[in-house]
């Protein structure tokens, strides 16, 4: 291959660097490299013919719609979505498709982001083990996986121009740690790039995040992939180190790639090492085999009833089978299982809710839609029909949800509410006095504490696939016990939350205000109510937490902590529990969150069985982004780790102490006096210096004395030598620092 690729010219090295047409690569037959295709995902293969659009418009072959991201991510089950993981592998090599464009792994920073329906969290830490997870499911098949979008797509608003006003600690903590942890433990083939801006500099043409973060720092060996139509200047772009421009522009940015070259403005080396990249990654694929559409659609059910999130319950569930039971609302018929853009796939079949109702029941329960699928208002009719059923029943299952066009890839959400009408129904419906149980479909959060007081118990099914309409049956009736937990903080409204002010932004850019403070960071910090935590879900059974211990060893960038915690059923009904395990980590430097999830497992349980759940965690595990020093850092001192059912349902929390060497600070002639004081000998080295003449009688300079140096301390050295009573010699300053500094050595 070595030879091949030396004789290419280079013209043919820059149309390696590119896509042939909308989804496959560049072949180069008398070289032997081939093309490959390339297909959106994430949760399902859309894979179409070559011609097509790439927004969701057009055909595509039906493939298995598994859960969407966010009702994976309410999973919490690294192993479940890694069988997910394989089976879209599986698919999409029966379908001749050589990488997949996922998984999703943005975070959610605001509930109204359109697309979050296709993100897995609002936390780092979860996003990166279940993408990872993802990763390692589609690439065991031999088919390249692509985690997207890289970095800071957290908004559809102006996603191809906007510029994301972010600072280093908060992408270190908060938008980048997913990413990093995919690239370095499931070693994705590809990671494609982001449309936006970062901080004025778009992603595509980003140098520090495309190869000295990505590749120098967390050693990336794979090819970085534009999002279809992000590159602005193909020759920045590739400079900075994106290797494929997808899709094809017909030619015209790679003959600039090659004037470039000629002209002597692009170094040769960048651009062999590029399509290099590109010719091993259509290397690697394994092509060929077939699926089982039906195996595959069971196994979207099973995951499906995992990823649904148990809100409330009084009792009423699980639904007796026997017992008087209507079904109220269209989507209970009608199913939204997916959402719409690049994502949207055409499913193997599809299942609804109702038909499963009925088929767990063996008997038909009476049904009224309730609503319309596009209206906002209420339809009396539908309204009185729906009150007549329920009025004669025990328990009325009502499904209420997000419209298809409230959410979207391409826009963002205006609010947070239910459509009105369907709020109307469910009122109407409660008055009759029929006990009431919610099921909602939705992609982002929705608003529920306007109306959650009227059910007896809330089932968020989000957006389950194609095989949701048989998992929501399953859970209602107790055929699977629930263990969804939610990935994301329900707030109160929409103005609780903390990137409120922020977003999408003023035109031309967006300002992260809020910083690391992100979903329950910032719900926690300030202690605010909310209607659901992060982390919050019920099961049929309840779950008992004792026995917390740590075992502490190593200092510095060894310490490990090995946590270990006995979980047992306490209930009559085998159950999943998702323990959690979150970290509070104190600094005097910067403020930090309350908490921060740095672990979970999910176990499953009979009844009266325990287990022992282990976590090991590592340095990195109770460190923050030092915005200046620009580096991980961890402060001595006494850190917390707690474990419980949510970010609010801490069960069991244990005091450790951390084995770290104080950072020595060093100074410099600019540094302000308070910092030269607090180095060791800082201060005996200025009392010495600052030394006034015997004939002003005083002891020590006046900047030195207690009230001075705490209203003085903020002055840099260089310049309080100029103040008339430093009695400091300006030309000394560099020698000094040195002696201090010599001195702070430990
Ligand atoms: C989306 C990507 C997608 C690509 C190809 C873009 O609009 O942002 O997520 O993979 O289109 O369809």
């Amino acid at each position: 291959m070595n030879d091949a690729f030396d004789r290419l010219t280079i013209a043919e090295r820059a149309s390696l660097t590119s896509g042939s047409s909308m989804w496959r690569t560049q072949a180069i037959d008398r070289a032997g490299i081939p093309s490959i295709t390339l297909s959106d995902g994430p949760h399902g293969l859309r894979r179409q013919p070559d011609g097509a659009d790439h927004l969701g418009v057009g055909h595509s072959l039906p493939a298995t719609c598994f859960p969407p991201a966010v009702a994976l991510g309410s999973s919490w089950d690294p192993g479940l979505v890694q069988r997910v993981g394989s089976a879209l592998g599986v698919e999409a090599r029966s379908m001749d498709v050589q990488v997949l464009l996922g998984p999703g792994i943005n975070i959610k920073r605001s509930p109204l982001c359109g697309r979050n329906f296709e993100y897995l969290s609002e936390d780092p830490h979860l996003s990166g083990v279940l993408g990872a997870a993802l990763v390692e499911g589609i690439q065991s098949e031999g088919v390249g996986a692509c985690p997207k979008h890289f970095a800071v797509n957290n908004q559809e608003t102006d996603r191809l121009r906007v510029s994301v006003e972010v600072d280093e600690r908060t992408l270190r903590e908060i938008y980048l740690p997913a990413f990093e942890h995919v690239v370095t433990s499931a070693e994705p083939w590809l990671v494609m790039c982001a449309y936006n801006r970062v901080n004025g500099v778009y992603a595509s043409q980003h140098r520090w995040l495309l190869t000295e973060v990505l590749r120098e720092e967390w050693g990336f060996a794979g090819v970085v992939v534009s999002d279809w139509g992000a590159v602005s200047d193909r020759v920045e772009a590739l400079r900075a180190g994106l290797d494929l421009e997808m899709p094809t522009s017909g030619g015209a940015t790679d003959g600039q790639l090659v004037a470039a070259v000629q002209d002597g403005t692009l170094d040769p080396a960048l651009l062999d090492q590029a399509a290099r990249r590109v010719v091993h990654l259509a290397g690697r694929a394994v092509i060929g085999g077939a699926f089982d559409a039906g195996d595959h659609h069971r196994l979207a059910r099973e995951v499906a009833a995992q990823c649904a999130v148990l809100l409330k319950n009084d009792g009423v569930l699980p639904l007796d089978r026997d017992g008087s039971i209507a079904v109220v609302g269209e989507l209970a018929r009608t199913p939204r299982y997916q959402g719409a853009g690049s994502s949207q796939i055409v499913p193997t079949r599809l299942d609804d809710a109702l038909s499963e109702l009925r088929a767990l029941a063996g008997r038909d329960l009476p049904f009224a839609p309730g609503y319309p699928l596009d209206g906002d208002r209420s339809a009396p009719g539908l309204v009185k029909e729906a009150r007549g059923i329920a009025r004669n029943a025990d328990t009325t299952v009502v499904f209420l949800g997000l419209p298809a066009g409230a959410e979207s890839e391409g826009y963002d959400r205006t609010g947070l509410d239910l459509p009105p009408g369907q709020v109307d129904l469910l009122r109407a419906v409660a008055e009759t006095g029929t006990r009431v149980v919610v099921v909602l479909s939705n992609g982002g959060v929705v608003q529920v504490a306007e109306w959650d007081h009227l059910a007896a118990a809330v089932l968020e099914g989000w957006l389950l696939g194609q095989a949701g309409g048989g998992a929501l049956a399953d859970v209602l009736f107790g055929v699977v016990n629930p263990s969804g937990r939610l990935a994301e903080t329900i707030p109160l409204r929409l103005a609780d939350t903390p990137s409120y002010l922020n977003f999408p932004g003023d035109p031309g850019s967006v300002r992260y205000g809020e910083g690391v403070f992100v979903g329950y960071r910032y719900h926690d910090a300030v202690g605010g109510p909310v209607s659901y935590p992060f982390g919050h879900g019920l099961s049929y059974t309840e779950f008992g937490y004792a026995h917390l211990e740590a075992d502490v060893t190593g200092d510095d960038e060894r310490l490990r902590a090995e946590v270990s915690v006995r979980i047992t059923n306490l209930g009559e009904r085998p159950g999943q529990e998702v323990v959690q395990l979150y970290v509070s980590a104190p600094s005097q430097v910067v403020r930090r969150p309350e908490h921060e999830l740095r672990g979970f497992r999910k176990v499953a349980l009979d009844p009266g069985q325990s287990a022992t759940v282990r976590f090991e965690l590592g340095w990195r595990d109770f460190a923050y982004f030092h915005p200046v020093r620009r580096s991980w850092t961890v402060e001595p001192g006494t850190a917390v780790i707690h474990v419980g059912g949510s970010s609010r349902d801490i069960r069991q929390s244990l005091l450790v102490k951390l084995d770290i060497t104080p950072v020595r600070e060093r100074v410099t002639p600019d540094s302000p006096l308070e910092e030269w004081v607090a180095v060791p000998g800082g201060l005996e080295v200025l009392l010495r210096e600052m030394r006034p003449p015997a004939e002003t009688g005083l002891a020590r300079s006046r900047f030195l004395t207690d009230g001075s140096l705490r209203t003085m301390g903020s002055v840099p050295l260089r310049r309080l030598a100029r103040f008339p009573g430093a009695y400091l010699d300006p030309d000394r300053l560099d020698e000094l620092a040195a002696e201090v500094n010599a001195k702070a050595q430990p």
